[in-house]
């Protein structure tokens, strides 16, 4: 995706001094319907980090809903962390605020750094919130799995491609990051006969994969280089770079990150250097799939059925891809691009 070529509906710079709020809220397009997308709150090194952020990451959320064919466009609001903010509740409250002047324009909901707490008290202020308590994508974590079985079934519609049989068995998968997600990725790999190679920062996930699904555990410096079928980034994005990609080692690219590619152009690197890549947003999509099914009152059945097109779908992008012959990541902003009508 080229950024510049973008145009944004809406960026938001919201301050709050009252309760110490720094935020951004930045809406791509509301074409295909209200924009969604979660809230994500770190710490950025800089206020124009959070803005290239917020904006990358609107605009992923428009092509994501558009290519799952979801009735949403997309948005997304990054709070920034610093010293001297107050409490989550009063935060949170202020941005509910705003988001009830949008009217509905935007929704947000859980992203990282953010929990079903947070999004209860947005709650307080505004309807224009997914993830609250006993919400679909809140009750057992439905949003990561489901956001896990897209990603998996995109891995077997990858593997389909490169080596002719749309199975894990006997495959080795490397993950980084054994979060909500990886580690339901872990889950179903494991039970589909993959061989599972893993790393995460935090050692005590690391230990539960080992321990629960037989993941052969590497060092988080050398897991992205490890001889693998597939790679699977589940943790950061803006991994795949001129040195990352250089070092891969494998046949597959296909995770849960967004924004994986830490340039566009590396799509057409992985593609030059012979690996097959899923496009993030094509193979994540369950996640906004479940939020999509919640506000349209459907339930984890429903959920469940659509995150099963993204099999369909990744499989669209290939063929796109091979009619063209283009790198999948072009072949996916095409796709995702004529439903926009950019
Ligand atoms: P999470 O925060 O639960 O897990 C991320 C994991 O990555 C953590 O265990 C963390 O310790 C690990 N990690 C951080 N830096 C690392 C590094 N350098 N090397 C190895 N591991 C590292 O997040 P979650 O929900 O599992 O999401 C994972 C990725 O998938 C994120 O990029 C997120 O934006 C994306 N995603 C998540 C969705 C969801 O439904 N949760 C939906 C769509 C995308």
């Amino acid at each position: 995706m080229d950024m510049w070529k973008q145009s944004y509906e809406q960026l938001i710079f919201l301050q709050d001094r009252s309760v110490g709020l720094k935020a951004i809220i930045a809406v791509h397009s509301t074409k295909l319907g209200p924009a969604l997308g979660g809230c994500r709150m770190r710490h950025y090194g800089s206020d124009e980090e959070a803005v290239d952020d917020a904006l990358r990451l609107a605009q992923g959320m428009t092509y994501k809903s558009a290519v799952s064919g979801i009735p949403y466009g997309g948005g997304k609001a990054v709070i920034l962390s610093h010293p001297g903010q107050g409490p989550r509740e009063a935060l949170f409250q202020a941005l509910g605020r705003q988001l009830q002047k949008m009217q509905g324009g935007y929704i947000t909901g859980m992203d990282l750094g953010t929990s079903v707490a947070d999004m209860d008290w947005i709650r307080l202020q505004t309807p224009y919130v997914t993830d609250t308590s006993g919400s679909l994508g809140a009750v057992n974590d439905l949003t990561a799995t489901m956001t896990a079985y897209g990603v998996y079934l995109g891995i077997l519609a990858a593997l389909k491609r490169v080596f002719g049989t749309e199975s894990a068995e006997h495959r080795t998968v490397a993950v980084q990051g054994l979060g909500k997600v990886g580690y339901q990725l872990c889950r179903y790999l494991y039970h589909a006969g993959a061989k599972l190679i893993v790393a995460d920062v935090d050692p005590v996930r690391v230990q539960k994969v080992v321990r629960d699904f037989r993941g052969i555990p590497k060092r988080t410096d050398v897991i992205m280089s490890e001889p693998c079928d597939v790679f699977s980034p589940c943790a950061l994005g803006g991994i795949l770079d001129d040195q990352s990609v250089s070092g891969l080692n494998c046949r597959i690219v296909a995770g849960a990150a967004n924004n994986q590619l830490a340039e566009s152009r590396h799509g057409a690197l992985l593609h030059d250097k012979g690996i097959l890549y899923a496009p993030d947003y094509v193979i994540n999509a369950g996640g906004i799939i479940v939020t999509a099914a919640e506000l349209n009152g459907g339930d984890a059945a429903v959920a469940q059925q659509n995150v099963e097109k993204i099999s369909g779908t990744l499989k669209d992008v290939f063929k796109t891809a091979d009619a063209k012959g283009l790198p999948t990541a072009v072949a996916a902003d095409l796709i995702a691009e004529e439903l926009l009508g950019i």
